[in-house]
């Protein structure tokens, strides 16, 4: 397995199947630091930089949280608008990288352009994490996903996952690669094109994506309603098909907005009716309409647990990459 000091992480293709066990191993260890809210020392001589170009809450905060968690630092910015990034200047990522690597020892990125913390890492001496890229990937969402699974069902392989929303999505590019790596078929649901509103975009899983996935070995198929595929699910992830652009740095909700058709939504009723008594509900969030509020309340809802999860995913991530344990 190779080291993780020092390592950029920026994708999931590619991350081996120990690689994933190893930061599940040390985020379990770290967990108990979490669960009794408690801070320690291992990261107290560490800083995070976080540079987010585009909106986030749970991405930032949680790597933010498990920073302090770890007796770490915290700078950065949440928004480019506040830095020469977002002004007249448009100053470059590698102008901006340069800097940033000097005010601490990681930095964790969100960008609306696919490759931008590539670009990053090629000039960060600081390993960089991605906080998603675009419709590029979203790794350390789905290492949560993944983590949450683990711990609540105390098993990944052997599981039968469905991806159900826009599949254009970077978590949607993460899962499929994660799960290369593991016993677990996928079915992915995604709408088509035309199929939301009169030109809605394809939002099908692309054919760029599909073919590293079969390369890799990915066990997967398509469907074009949530009910061809729920009752043999163990886990449900579920995005938005009613969403903004990523490829934008900031957009701003239209007035009137489509409902989600019922082929891409998850309701009580169908869960009560179709799904598996054990079956594990997540979503990355924010939601629109696609999981309606009386959903929190089952037992199958897992997305608030996963909030929890996502701070001591971090905790390990960063454990790891900045070299506290090997
Ligand atoms: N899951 C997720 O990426 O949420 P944020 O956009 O709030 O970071």
């Amino acid at each position: 397995m190779r080291s993780f000091m020092g390592r950029d992480i920026l994708s999931l293709k590619e991350f081996e199947r120990s690689e994933f066990l190893r930061i599940f191993e040390v985020a379990q260890r770290l967990e108990p630091i979490a669960r009794d809210r408690r801070n320690s020392d291992m990261l107290k001589h560490k800083t995070l930089v976080t540079a987010f170009y585009q909106p986030s809450t749970r991405t930032r905060l949680s790597h933010e949280a498990a920073m302090h968690r770890l007796g770490g630092h915290v700078t950065g910015f949440s928004d480019a608008k506040m830095t020469r990034a977002g002004d007249y200047y448009q100053e470059s990522i590698k102008d901006t990288v340069k800097m940033l690597e000097f005010y601490g020892d990681v930095i964790a990125m969100r960008h609306f352009q696919k490759g931008a913390p590539q670009e990053a890492a090629k000039w960060s001496s600081v390993p960089v994490i991605n906080g998603g890229d675009g419709w590029g990937e979203h790794p350390t969402q789905i290492l949560t996903d993944l983590y949450t699974v683990l711990r609540e069902r105390g098993r990944i392989d052997g599981l039968r996952w469905l991806a159900l929303g826009d599949m254009r999505m970077r978590t949607m590019h993460s899962l499929g690669y994660a799960l290369t790596q593991f016993d677990c078929p996928v079915t992915f649901v995604g709408p088509p094109a035309n199929a939301l509103f009169p030109t809605s975009p394809d939002m099908r899983m692309p054919e760029e994506y599909k073919a590293d996935f079969r390369q890799y070995g990915l066990n997967f198929n398509e469907a074009e309603h949530v009910e061809q595929a729920i009752a043999t699910a163990d886990v449900i992830l579920v995005e938005p098909v009613i969403q903004a652009d990523y490829s934008q740095s900031r957009q701003e909700a239209p007035k009137e907005r489509p409902l989600t058709p019922v082929n891409f939504k998850i309701t009580r009723e169908l869960l009560m009716s179709k799904a598996k008594s054990d079956m594990v509900l997540l979503h990355s969030l924010p939601r629109m309409d696609e999981i309606p509020p009386d959903v929190d309340i089952t037992r199958w809802s897992r997305y608030w647990q996963e909030a929890f999860y996502g701070v001591v995913l971090k905790m390990g991530l960063f454990a790891l990459v900045l070299g506290a344990v090997e």
